[in-house]
């Protein structure tokens, strides 16, 4: 029987801090109770580590809860826990790939938040298939979201990413649970960004910042100039400030522009998308008639962030001029999107880049037109910043690079 929109009651959900305000944050306010959340990174990010922060953190508070580790053995995970500030005894865990013992042991302990470490290990006697293969991934998910909702646990889902980037296993997989997180950064580097791919309760905006220390994780509240590298300015580098969810985040992005031998040149990004890159190198080379057609160009965004906002086309822009032409940009940085006519085009929250870019003592800012007219309408100009308003890019090249 349907029933009546009016009968549905709608109170918001209940959420329950992870304690790492940093996690809360990227799932909207904390866990949600019987959501299934996947948490996917490459080996050695931090997933485990971060999750059993958690978990620690939730037994304190009395919450109960369960670890299922299928890759480490108790002494390892004990190991692990004993690195970490806190009381560490009262974590109950097993060590198990079997889904159908997992899933009794759920029913009888009935903990209100459960990690699966990792998804890919865990595996159904039911089915014929080997452990990893994307059928018994998809089936054992299917259970545990199955007794995750019928019991209102919370189910943090360790997966493992490819190479390419994708969570290894079914694409279907993201579609079955409820938030799908990944956890990023340079692995030689401390710093860590968890993002939401998905998110059914939250936004998929915010981004969580963590260092990754002698002790654990711990969350980074003001990261602004945390991937920012201090140091004389070098041809081909240029100062970012992207903005993702509330965060403003500044970075280097450097570029590095050769010739190739090869019939294709090459194009290599790390922390920005390839085809960004490729968009940008276009409008460089039939609208500001830069012959980069024969070059290689290599990319990076320094710190190990990944950029996702469109607001990094005209760094990027400014980067690869600036190593074409062998000319250093000292304290300059930029924000803006570039269209494919070449204009740049106007982003939002022009105000927090500016101020976080003074905040760091960078005194050039090359920002939209539009952005330009309205900080100077809002008086909100910070003190000892140049503001340099740019239409297109035959602006850019003509007022910075010649
Ligand atoms: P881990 O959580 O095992 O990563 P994942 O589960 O994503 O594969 O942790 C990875 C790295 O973190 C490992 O190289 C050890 C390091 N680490 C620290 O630097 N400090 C710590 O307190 C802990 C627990 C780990
Ligand atoms: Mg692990």
């Amino acid at each position: 029987m349907p029933q009546r929109l009016a009968s549905v009651s709608a109170h918001a959900e209940e959420r329950l801090s992870s304690g790492l305000s940093e996690l809360d944050l990227v799932l909207g306010g904390g866990l949600v109770q019987g959501s299934v959340v996947l948490v996917g990174g490459e080996p050695g990010i931090g997933k485990s580590t971060l999750l059993l922060q958690a978990l620690l953190d939730l037994e304190a508070r009395g919450v109960a809860t369960l670890l299922v580790s299928g890759e480490e053995s108790p002494a390892q995970v004990k190991m692990r826990a004993r690195r970490l500030d806190g009381p560490v005894d009262d974590l109950r865990l097993i060590s198990e790939t079997r889904s159908a013992q997992v899933l009794a042991c759920l029913e009888e302990q009935m903990p209100a938040v459960c990690v699966v470490d990792s998804i890919q290990t865990m595996w159904s006697e039911e089915i014929s298939s080997a452990p990893g293969s994307v059928s018994q991934i998809r089936d054992v998910t299917g259970q545990l979201l199955r007794v995750a909702k019928g019991n209102a646990i919370t189910m943090l889902l360790v997966g493992h990413v490819t190479k390419a980037g994708d969570l290894a296993g079914p694409r279907v997989l993201e579609h079955m649970v409820d938030a799908v997180l990944s956890f990023e950064g340079d692995r030689t580097r401390p710093y860590r960004i968890l993002r939401a791919a998905k998110n059914r309760f939250g936004s998929t905006n915010e981004v969580g910042v963590f260092q990754m220390t002698g002790r654990g994780l711990v969350g980074v509240p003001d990261p602004s100039a945390l991937f920012l590298e201090d140091g004389p300015a070098s041809p081909g580098a240029a100062i970012l400030a992207a903005v993702e969810g509330s965060r403003c985040l500044l970075a280097e992005v450097q570029a590095l522009v050769v010739s190739s031998a090869l019939a294709m040149p090459r194009r290599v990004t790390r922390g920005v998308d390839g085809n960004r890159l490729a968009m940008v190198t276009a409008v460089l080379t039939r609208r500001a008639g830069m012959r980069l057609g024969e070059c290689d160009i290599f990319v990076n965004v320094g710190g190990g962030l990944s950029v996702e906002d469109p607001a990094a086309d005209l760094p990027l822009a400014l980067a690869v001029a600036s190593a074409l032409h062998d000319k250093p940009l000292p304290g300059v940085a930029a924000f803006g999107e570039l269209s494919l006519t070449g204009r740049v085009r106007y982003v939002a929250h022009g105000e927090v880049r500016v101020q976080e870019l003074a905040r760091h003592g960078i005194e050039r800012v090359l920002a939209p037109r539009r952005n330009v007219d309205e900080l100077r309408d809002r008086g909100a100009v910070p003190q000892g910043v140049t503001l340099q308003a740019v239409e297109d890019i035959q602006d850019v090249v003509r007022g910075v690079i010649a």
